[in-house]
């Protein structure tokens, strides 16, 4: 049978802070004995629930008696029967207990991706520099029942992608999926390219993304969890008037299966997503008038994809079982050529 467990913390945050790597290690090993069918993230400032897999109530009594919280007696328990069957559960919330970054959680790809997750039951912290979007998709997850925290920050700071790694992993004790999503795209000839446009581009698409991977492989290896880079088409084909673009995205390419070959051996897995064009906001940025037009008149001729088509493809590729590592993904609209 399923129980819901909900615990709820009875004394200062610092008590509970105290014992939280204790609790997650006892997770952990409910896990793996296959009794934890879903966890709530625990944070130190609120109590949380579990969902256990028992033949009875007495066998979930007799587990939960050895859980830290309720040990060191800074928290209660109250079981509850749970109603849907496990199969249903899973099916629902394959993500539930685990922690996601997004970055680029703004808008476009990022912001899909983040409401896909959630509704996966990931708990997500979404990254991007504009806080007032940043907080209403975080009201509009937590409306629909799920858990998000906003991040505005520049990911270009040389502080910002170890210091979100650091935060989130304060918050909630772990960190299961790191979705890089942020990203720009300044399209001009190399004769006319700024070495502005170049920098901005590769510090945000390749060194943040690379920053923040690195950042993240420490509590990833615990969770034997899951980095996704968005790359795109323009890291496979290089087109003209996109150098500096190619260039960044080459490099996710070229990082990306190097982090792999060197973390799969700790059950890290590592996946590149190539979409072609997708409707966003990314061509807005791009000063050279001339490429903006071609862009929109590209746009004009077919059907491009959606944000949330690239999400389906990441929630995919995050939800596999533990053995099965999604390496690189290529979608372009049916309308796109190369
Ligand atoms: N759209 C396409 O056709 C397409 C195709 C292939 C690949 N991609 C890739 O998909 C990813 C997402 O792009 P998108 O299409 O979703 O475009 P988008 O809507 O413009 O999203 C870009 C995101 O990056 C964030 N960002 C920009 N500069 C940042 C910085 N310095 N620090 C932190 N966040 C920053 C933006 O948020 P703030 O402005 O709030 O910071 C925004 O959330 C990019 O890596 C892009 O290269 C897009």
């Amino acid at each position: 049978m399923l129980v819901t467990v909900v615990i709820r913390h009875q004394s200062d945050p610092e008590g509970i802070a105290r014992h939280l790597e204790a609790h997650q290690a006892y997770l952990a090993e409910l896990d793996q004995r296959r009794k934890l069918v879903a966890a709530d993230p625990f944070t130190s400032r609120g109590g949380g629930s579990l969902i256990l897999d028992v033949r009875d109530e007495a066998e979930a009594g007799h587990l939960l008696a050895r859980e830290p919280y309720a040990v060191a007696g800074v928290a209660t328990h109250e079981l509850f029967a749970w109603e849907p069957k496990r199969g249903e559960l899973a099916r629902r919330q394959p993500l539930a207990g685990k922690v996601a970054i997004v970055t680029g959680a703004s808008s476009g790809i990022g912001e899909a991706v983040a409401a896909a997750l959630a509704q996966s039951g990931a708990t997500l912290a979404l990254a991007g520099r504009r806080r007032e979007r940043l907080e209403s998709l975080a009201l509009r997850i937590r409306e629909g029942g799920g858990s998000a925290t906003p991040f505005a920050l520049d990911l270009t700071e040389e502080q910002s992608p170890q210091g979100l790694v650091e935060q989130v992993v304060r918050d909630h004790g772990r960190l299961d999926v790191v979705v890089n999503s942020a990203g720009i795209m300044l399209l001009s000839p190399v004769a006319e390219a700024t070495g502005s446009d170049w920098r901005r581009m590769i510090e945000l698409n390749l060194l943040s993304l690379m920053e923040l991977s690195r950042a993240a492989l420490p509590p990833l290896r615990k969770t034997q969890g899951h980095i996704v880079n968005i790359a795109s088409l323009a890291g496979r084909i290089a087109n003209p008037s996109a150098s500096g673009y190619a260039a960044s995205k080459f490099g996710v390419v070229g990082f990306s299966e190097s982090l792999r070959r060197e973390v799969y051996a700790d059950g890290i897995r590592v996946t590149v997503i190539e979409p072609g064009v997708v409707a966003t906001e990314l061509g807005e940025h791009i000063e050279n008038v001339a490429m903006k037009e071609a862009l929109r008149a590209r746009l004009a001729h077919m059907e491009p994809l959606r944000a949330e088509d690239v999400a389906r493809a990441v929630a995919y590729a995050v939800t596999q079982p533990p053995h099965v590592n999604v390496n690189e993904l290529v979608i372009r609209p049916t309308g796109q050529e190369r």
